[in-house]
């Protein structure tokens, strides 16, 4: 199941999510998409302003980081295919992308950006163990069951 949210969020979402620390606000200029490693997730920061959000840093359609994709009108475009994702939220926004990025609550303190993931193994988000991890399609975040 894929969970969704709007962040900026200063509470995780799960309750066996933990904060983690992945730099300071400075690291990451306004409004382009930074790659990072929190409690070794890939996940791909964006900020906007004084907010940041944060998804999981692989196309739900294939193996492909979004961080390495462009800024679109609040969607991070897919390089490999162009499809859509909703920077905010992670939600598909365009084809051929049908399946929601996980999003991850983000919190800045004191200066330090930090984003809430679940721990390794944990039940609300296994960690990939290869670039297509899970169903054998998408990423294991992608929420699409096995052999889909
Ligand atoms: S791999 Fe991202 S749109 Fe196909």
């Amino acid at each position: 199941m894929n969970t969704t949210v709007d962040t900026p969020m200063d509470t995780p979402l799960n309750a066996d999510e933990r904060w983690h620390a992945v730099g300071s606000t400075d690291d990451f200029p306004d409004g382009d998409l930074w790659p990072v490693v929190a409690d070794g997730l890939p996940i791909v920061v964006y900020r906007e302003g004084e907010a940041f959000y944060a998804l999981y840093d692989q196309c739900s359609h294939g193996p492909t980081r979004l961080s390495e994709g462009f800024v679109v009108d609040g969607c991070v475009e897919c390089p490999l295919h162009q499809g859509l994702v909703d920077l905010k939220t992670g939600e598909p926004r365009s084809e051929p992308i049908t399946v929601a990025v996980r999003a991850f609550a983000t919190q800045v303190v004191g200066g330090e950006v930090r984003i809430a993931v679940p721990p390794v193994g944990a039940a609300s988000l296994s960690k990939p163990t290869g670039a297509m991890a899970g169903c054998g399609t998408h990423g294991s975040a992608c929420g699409t069951p096995q052999g889909s």
